[in-house]
């Protein structure tokens, strides 16, 4: 059962993306195809983040490690999702006009909060690998703790792009402070048993 989990995850994880590219070969994206292309990549990308966040808390609370097992995989596919949100961004919106690209984001605060955000991912990503653990030792865990501030920067990115419903961008930073919150907490209780 346990070696079917993996690949049924993988498979579930691209579903988003086999429905959006079914839409668009359909031309059903609406009146705005570039515009709900961004929504619904954006979208994904920080639900796969949270998704990410949230398995550490469910191992700790139902004791099953198969949760922690999917991390690396459903992390890389938030990175995936924000890719194509990216290059959706750069070809559909702007045309793939660097000087366009360059400008966006140095004027607009909400695209160089996307894009700090995104440039983490990155870093996360392409040190991901086992190879990447041993490697960086103390320190790639240091460096992966930025997920959490990737995520921040996601929910300041959808707070700031003004036409979104607040209460979707309150929902999940709610979420976001809950896991930080749980993350922060169980840090601290775990020194408390090493010295108390
Ligand atoms: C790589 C740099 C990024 C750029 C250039 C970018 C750009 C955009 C744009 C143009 C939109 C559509 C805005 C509109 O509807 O007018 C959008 C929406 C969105 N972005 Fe990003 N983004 C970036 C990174 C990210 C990252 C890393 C995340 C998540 C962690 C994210 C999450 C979202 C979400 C959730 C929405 C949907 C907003 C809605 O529901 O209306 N973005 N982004």
């Amino acid at each position: 059962m346990r070696k079917f989990l993996k690949p049924a995850v993988f498979l579930l994880a691209l579903v988003p993306f086999a429905l959006l590219l079914i839409r668009a070969l359909q031309n059903n994206l609406g009146p705005d195809p570039a515009q709900e292309l961004s929504i619904e990549t954006g979208e994904w990308t920080l639900r796969f983040l949270l998704i990410t966040l949230a398995l550490t808390p469910l191992r700790d609370f139902t004791g099953r490690s198969e949760f922690v097992r999917q991390r690396r995989m459903l992390g890389l596919f938030a990175l995936f999702y924000a890719t194509v949100h990216l290059l959706g961004w750069m070809t559909f919106i702007l045309g793939f006009r660097w000087f366009a690209i360059v400008e966006e984001l140095i004027e607009r605060p909400y695209i160089t909060v996307g894009f700090t955000s995104y440039l983490i991912l990155f870093a996360l990503g392409i040190t991901s690998p086992k190879a990447m653990v041993r490697k960086l030792g103390k320190n790639w865990k240091r460096l992966h703790r930025l997920v959490y501030l990737a995520s921040v920067l996601g929910v300041v990115h959808l707070l700031w792009i003004l036409r979104t419903d607040i209460g979707e961008a309150v929902l999940y930073g709610s979420i976001v402070f809950v896991l930080l919150g749980y993350r922060i907490a169980r840090k601290l209780n775990t020194k408390k048993s090493v010295f108390g």
